[in-house]
């Protein structure tokens, strides 16, 4: 099939573009490259030998869409396109629903123009909000506690409403828990700039002494060691969820991405420093606000409907990070 992929040269993108290529997918890449590098595109063609179509795009510019949708025949989208740091969102909450949600209504109507009604959609696990219990099913009640989640939970119900209005529609909605890990040539992976939000980048910073100390944020939730519990997975397990929801498009379908196994704080930076054989020093602080204790997936849905279960562990989650962290640093220093 001729899948376009919006945010192709994201973190999560990039790789699932590889394993669509290599699952025999030709892909259209659209990206305005906001948060990705156009490096990224080489990369995917030394690992997978194939050229992808790249077009840079901003999702909200109606007539850039339009012509990628007549200079191509897509079968089906993968929507990756957005912006995804919850801090930033809460600072500026309308850049982040003018991005995500009218960019998300815009490409949709393009889609319907050229009749092309199949939608794979990059949800969150921040949709179900404060948990009342683990682990978490598709059907629990959703909500959510920052603009950005307000995004991912919003386009999902605009995304139903189109399937309701018009039944013609393919809308399978993806809800990701904490992807990290990368793919093993260490050619992509995530480098955020600046100082990292998220945990794996955070300690993959410390282990190559960008920054001096990780701060755990509280150690004292209802956890056996008092530090936060997620559900981390592979992004190379999460891109393949997403071939094989490509192959089973039918409706309108949700499912969890997740390993069903949920790790600590300091589960994931002792797996670090026993896999990599190196040093973080963490500090405990303060928690952080809007943080929850604890959450995982049930992730039977995904495995029975789609035949997709998480493969790699967390040590090959750490392994991988820290191989894309070298290899990253070596190629800058280049
Ligand atoms: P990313 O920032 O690496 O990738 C997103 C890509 O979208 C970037 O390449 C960026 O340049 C592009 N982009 C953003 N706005 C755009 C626009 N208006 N037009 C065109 N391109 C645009 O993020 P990621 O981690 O790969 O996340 C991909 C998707 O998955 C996002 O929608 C994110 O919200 C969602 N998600 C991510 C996580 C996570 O922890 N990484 C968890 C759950 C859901
Ligand atoms: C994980 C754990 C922190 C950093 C976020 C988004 C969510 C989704 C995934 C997009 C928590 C602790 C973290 C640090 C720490 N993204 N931590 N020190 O908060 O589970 O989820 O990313 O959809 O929407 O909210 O991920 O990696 O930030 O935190 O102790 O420097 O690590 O408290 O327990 P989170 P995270």
């Amino acid at each position: 099939m001729n899948i376009l992929v919006t945010g192709g040269t994201g973190y999560i993108g990039s790789h699932t573009c590889v394993e669509l290529i290599k699952a025999g997918h030709d892909v259209v890449i659209v990206d305005n490259l906001c948060n990705s590098k156009i490096e990224v595109l080489d990369y995917i063609k030394e690992i997978t030998g194939y050229t992808c179509k790249f077009y840079e795009c901003d999702i909200l510019d109606r007539e850039g869409l339009q012509k990628v949708f007549t200079e191509n025949k897509i079968d089906s989208v993968i929507h990756f396109a957005g912006l995804k740091a919850v801090g930033e969102s809460c600072a500026k909450p309308l850049m982040y629903y003018r991005n995500n949600i009218s960019g998300t209504v815009i490409l949709c109507e393009v889609m319907a123009e050229f009749g092309v009604k199949s939608i794979v959609f990059s949800s969150s696990a921040t949709v179900y909000g404060i948990p009342k219990e683990v682990p978490l099913k598709e059907d629990f009640p959703l909500s959510t506690t920052n603009p950005y989640g307000s995004t991912k939970l919003m386009i999902e119900g605009i995304l139903k409403d189109l399937y309701n209005a018009d039944n013609e529609w393919d809308i399978t909605v993806l809800r990701y828990f904490n992807p990290i890990g990368a793919h093993e040539s260490g050619l992509i992976g995530e480098d955020p700039n600046g100082i990292p939000n998220n945990l794996m980048p955070y300690i993959t910073k410390v282990a190559s002494k960008q920054l001096p100390c990780l701060g755990v944020f509280g150690n004292d939730y209802p956890t056996p060691d008092g530090t936060g519990i997620r559900d981390y997975i592979h992004v190379v397990d999460l891109a393949d969820g997403h071939v094989k929801a490509i192959d089973h498009m039918d409706g309108y379908q949700v499912f969890n991405l997740g390993t069903g196994v949920g790790y600590s704080v300091l589960d994931l930076v002792n797996a670090f420093i026993k896999v990599n054989g190196v040093d973080v020093p963490y500090e405990i602080k303060d928690r952080r606000p809007g943080d929850i204790a604890e959450n995982f997936a049930d992730a039977t849905r995904a495995k029975e409907v789609l035949g997709w279960t998480a493969k790699y562990g967390v040590e090959d989650m750490c392994r991988s990070s820290w191989n894309f962290t070298v290899k990253a640093l070596e190629r800058k220093s280049k």
